[in-house]
């Protein structure tokens, strides 16, 4: 494949500026500037992954050497949220915004490649997150350390996946088409401005 970007490269260029937009309109550094921001930001976190996530959960990845997990992401979140003492009958109770549809095998890799990536910056912040809030990956801020050693075999049989594409097929395009629509989902109702789904989740 001389001469041509792998697909997992051409991804992360097309995705390049939805990224820097959402992290622009999310503000991280406010929404860790207190324990009951960071509380209410991992509520709208969860609404998403967990959106998301059920949304995979149709896809059977076997074929492709791996298992994804119905609750991998929100799971952390839930686990974080009952450390610091948050009411999870109310954050499961609250409306969730609907995930980006994932038709085919590559609109499911086109997600998950935004999930799993995700989980790299998480963990870029976490020192701050405990810094700052005094959480750690074993209290309240395992979402943000993430699976450590245990996650990477997930995240390179994903790119793997990817890499195996032709980077300049319909199948590629549909890769991309769901990374983007994924990323305008977490773009549309990450930032606190929208929040209004999950904050009655946060006291
Ligand atoms: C809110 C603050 C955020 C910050 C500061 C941030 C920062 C970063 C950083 C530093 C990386 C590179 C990490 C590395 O290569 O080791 C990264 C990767 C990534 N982030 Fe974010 N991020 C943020 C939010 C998000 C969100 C909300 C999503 C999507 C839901 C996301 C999706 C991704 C993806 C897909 C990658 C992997 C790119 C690749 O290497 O292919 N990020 N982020």
């Amino acid at each position: 494949m001389t001469g041509v970007m792998a697909l997992h490269k051409r991804l992360r260029e097309e995705t390049r500026t939805l990224h820097e937009d959402l992290e622009h309109a999310v503000a991280i550094d406010e929404q860790i500037s207190s324990r009951t921001r960071y509380c209410a930001y991992l509520a709208r976190l969860w609404a998403l992954y967990s959106a998301a996530e059920s949304a995979l959960g149709s896809h059977d990845f076997s074929a492709l050497g791996f298992n994804y997990g119905a609750c991998r992401r929100s799971q952390l979140i839930e686990s974080d949220l009952s450390d610091i003492g948050v009411d999870l009958v109310n954050l499961r109770n609250a409306i969730r915004p609907k995930a980006p549809a994932l038709p085919t095998i590559e609109h499911a890799l086109g997600c998950i490649y935004v999930l799993e990536g995700s989980a790299l910056g998480a963990r870029a912040m976490a020192p701050e997150v405990e810094t700052k809030l005094g959480l750690t990956g074993t209290y309240g801020a395992k979402f943000f350390w993430g699976y450590g050693e245990e996650g990477k075999p997930i995240w390179r049989a994903v790119l793997a996946s990817i890499n195996a594409i032709d980077p300049v097929s319909s199948e590629a395009e549909r890769v991309i088409q769901s990374a983007q629509a994924t990323f305008l989902f977490f773009r549309r109702w990450l930032p606190e401005c929208s929040a209004a789904v999950t904050t009655s989740a946060v006291a």
